[in-house]
């Protein structure tokens, strides 16, 4: 029998603090209208100085694992993407695993950066095919607003914080039907978050901020994801009119906008979060995925791209059948 990966249970955190673009204009030279604009952002959560990453998946997860309806100790593995991680290690895995009292599984983080959640259900999706796993959890926990320098206004303004969960079984039924992740080194300068310890080490002087050239990644970003479409599309033989949502990471609506074109699908069938959560990294796919399941929109049944786009450069698409 053909094994496949399917979505068996959703959740999803955001921490209570609003920080809106009349707050941001307090203290850097914006405007609410500039950044609505140019990104469709109005504001962002931030964590509390007691969260983590690890405490916000664990939120995220628990939501998962009670809407499966499952036990905790019936997972075999938990990816957990983070370009914030608790710790360098333990793994933010590890520490979720401990969390949330797990005995017998294995844990361990990824780094995609944005495309992180993408990566993780690849990933995820090669061990339940291989009869490695039966059930995995993916999750996407983020505190980007300890990363970003918010005295620059061409970064503070695109993030935000949260996490989001997905919980995986091996089925019968499709499910994930493909997945494509890709990575390209060569754009390192354009977008890069540096560990200020070993930027140190090597006598780099580099803080411990998001450095990004926005205009640049915004161009690359638009076709690569035009890109991915295809890719995607042309894998599983399928006409865009056959996708019924795109669940998108939320980087600018712009380019979201530019995606949904690629797919001649209208902007009521794209899962956006982003006006009220800002660039939650690799958690917003998860993020935007747990919302539109919750609130009905996505239908099992229905036909979902997820695609992301992030430092690397890293980029990647997953199609599924919910
Ligand atoms: N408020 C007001 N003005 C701002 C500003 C802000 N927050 N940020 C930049 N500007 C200014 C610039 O200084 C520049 O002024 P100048 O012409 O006097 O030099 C002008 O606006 C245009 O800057 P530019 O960077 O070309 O703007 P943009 O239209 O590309 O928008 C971003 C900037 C960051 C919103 C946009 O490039 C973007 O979203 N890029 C993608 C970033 C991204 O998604 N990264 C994560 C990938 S996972």
């Amino acid at each position: 029998m053909m094994r496949y990966t399917r979505i068996i249970g959703t959740g999803g955190y955001l921490p209570k603090r609003v920080v809106t673009n009349i707050d941001i204009s307090q203290t850097v030279d914006t405007s609410d209208a500039w950044i609505y604009e140019r990104t469709g952002i109005r504001s962002r959560r931030v964590a509390g100085s007691d969260e983590t990453a690890s405490s916000m998946g664990e939120i995220a997860a628990r939501q998962a694992i009670e809407t499966a309806g499952i036990e905790a100790e019936e997972i075999d593995l938990i990816i957990v993407a983070t370009g914030t991680p608790d710790r360098i290690y333990p793994s933010t895995g590890c520490l979720l695993q401990q969390r949330l009292n797990i005995q017998n599984c294995v844990a361990f983080d990824i780094q995609a950066a944005c495309s992180g959640s993408v990566f993780a259900l690849s990933i995820a999706d090669q061990y339940i095919k291989s009869g490695a796993a039966d059930k995995v959890l993916v999750v996407g926990s983020e505190i980007c607003s300890r990363v970003v320098d918010w005295t620059d206004r061409g970064t503070c303004i695109l993030f935000g914080d949260g996490a989001g969960a997905v919980l995986l079984e091996a089925s019968g039924q499709a499910g994930i039907l493909s997945t494509h992740i890709h990575s390209d080194g060569g754009y390192e300068d354009l977008l890069y978050l540096p560990n200020p310890q070993s930027a140190a080490k090597a006598n780099r002087d580099e803080s411990g901020y998001i450095n990004m050239r926005g205009n640049e990644v915004f161009k690359v970003a638009v076709n690569t994801l035009g890109r991915i479409v295809d890719e995607t599309l042309a894998a599983n033989n399928m006409q865009q009119s056959e996708v019924d949502w795109l669940v998108p990471h939320q980087a600018n609506t712009r380019i979201i906008a530019a995606t949904a074109k690629k797919l001649k699908m209208s902007m009521d069938n794209v899962i956006l979060t982003l006006e009220t959560q800002g660039n939650t990294s690799s958690a917003s796919v998860l993020l935007a995925l747990n919302e539109g399941i919750r609130d009905g929109r996505i239908q099992r049944g229905h036909v979902v791209l997820m695609e992301a786009f992030g430092a690397g450069f890293t980029w990647g698409s997953a199609l599924i059948k919910y």
